[in-house]
């Protein structure tokens, strides 16, 4: 016996016990990795094909969000702008009007600087050809969740609570998970996230990050604005999921 099995071949069980249970881990490790989709990181940013800044045009310019994303209040979908609406001020015959005349104001430059641009250029071109301009999507939820925007902003949560400064960015990218905690945590204290609708919900990120922040608000305000609410926040499987 002693020369069929020699006493280290003992260790055989334990080694192999142990490979399995590291390479269990590995294994995980590596599907929770490479199938976790980029898209649910916080941080996300995608390079666009078009510069397009949400900081010049929202934030300097004060363009209301709802100017190119129409569908907030009506749709379950928030909507990307087709290149027409770019095209009420980027096109040839120079359209900016009031608009150029504050950029030029905030940054000092001319129409010249940015009528040659290349992204404008392209811009036109893709319009010009009918084509859509090909965004690459920031935040994308996976398909087994339902989230419907209009009955949010027509609840009083503002862009700011999900987006973040939007208005700050020259380049989109996710500030929130997006996470089943993260719906959670809001829908199970949503004073602490709702503004006056008629006020600041949609236009003005920075006076709700103010309002939010000031911690004498959700004592008051949002308490009041939640008891109006239609429904209550659902916290229940099927709400979200079908
Ligand atoms: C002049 C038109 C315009 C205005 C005004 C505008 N947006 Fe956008 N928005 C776009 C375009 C075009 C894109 C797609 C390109 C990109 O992601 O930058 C976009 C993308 C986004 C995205 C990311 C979409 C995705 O792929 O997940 C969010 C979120 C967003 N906008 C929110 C806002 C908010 C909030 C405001 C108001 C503070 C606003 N936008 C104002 C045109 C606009
Ligand atoms: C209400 C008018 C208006 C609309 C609508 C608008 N823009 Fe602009 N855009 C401006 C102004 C004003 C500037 C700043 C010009 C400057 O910096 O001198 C600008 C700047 C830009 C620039 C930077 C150009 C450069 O200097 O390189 C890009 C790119 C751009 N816009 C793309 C878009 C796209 C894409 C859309 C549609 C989703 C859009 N714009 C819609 C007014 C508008
Ligand atoms: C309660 C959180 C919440 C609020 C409030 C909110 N969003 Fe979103 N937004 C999301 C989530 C989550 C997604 C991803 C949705 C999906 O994948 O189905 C998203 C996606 C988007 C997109 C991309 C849509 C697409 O199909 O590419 C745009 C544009 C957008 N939001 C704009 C806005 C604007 C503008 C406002 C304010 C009027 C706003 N959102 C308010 C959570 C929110
Ligand atoms: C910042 C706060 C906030 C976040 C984050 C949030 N919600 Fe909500 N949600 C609300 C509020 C407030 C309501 C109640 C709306 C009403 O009373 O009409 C609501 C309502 C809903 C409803 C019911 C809508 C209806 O028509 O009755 C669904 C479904 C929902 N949320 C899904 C989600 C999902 C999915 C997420 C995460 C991706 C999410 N929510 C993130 C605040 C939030
Ligand atoms: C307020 C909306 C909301 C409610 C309510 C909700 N979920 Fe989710 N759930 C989500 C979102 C958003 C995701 C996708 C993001 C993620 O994976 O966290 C998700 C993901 C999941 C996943 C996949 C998790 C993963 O890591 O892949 C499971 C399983 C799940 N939910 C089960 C449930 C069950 C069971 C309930 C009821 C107790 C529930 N959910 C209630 C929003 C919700």
């Amino acid at each position: 016996m002693s020369t069929l099995f020699p006493k280290w071949t003992n260790a055989i069980p334990q080694v192999l016990g142990a490979g399995l249970v590291f390479g269990l881990i590995a294994v995980t490790a590596g599907a929770w990795y490479w199938m976790t989709p980029a898209y649910l990181e916080v941080g996300y940013q995608p390079t666009q094909p078009i510069a397009f800044s949400h900081q010049t045009h929202a934030g300097l310019l004060g363009m209301d969000c709802r100017y190119c994303h129409t569908n907030v209040e009506d749709s379950r979908h928030a909507n990307i702008p087709t290149t027409t609406t770019c095209m009420n001020c980027h096109t040839v015959a120079d359209n900016l009007g009031g608009y150029l005349a504050k950029a030029v104001s905030i940054d000092g430059s001319s129409s010249s600087a940015h009528w040659d641009s290349p992204d404008l250029q392209l811009l036109r071109q893709l319009h010009a050809e009918g084509k859509p301009v090909p965004w690459r999507r920031v935040h994308k939820l996976p398909d087994y969740v339902a989230f419907p925007h209009a009955a949010h902003v027509n609840a009083g949560v503002s862009c700011y609570s999900c987006h973040k400064r939007i208005d700050q960015m020259p380049i989109v990218y996710q500030a929130e998970s997006l996470g089943m905690g993260w719906c959670l945590e809001c829908h199970r204290a949503p004073e602490n996230h709702l503004v006056d609708t008629n006020d600041v919900s949609v236009t003005n990120l920075r006076d709700v990050q103010a309002l939010l922040n000031d911690s004498s608000y959700s004592a008051t305000m949002g308490e009041q604005l939640k008891s109006h609410l239609q429904r209550n926040p659902p916290q229940t499987c099927g709400a979200c999921h079908y």
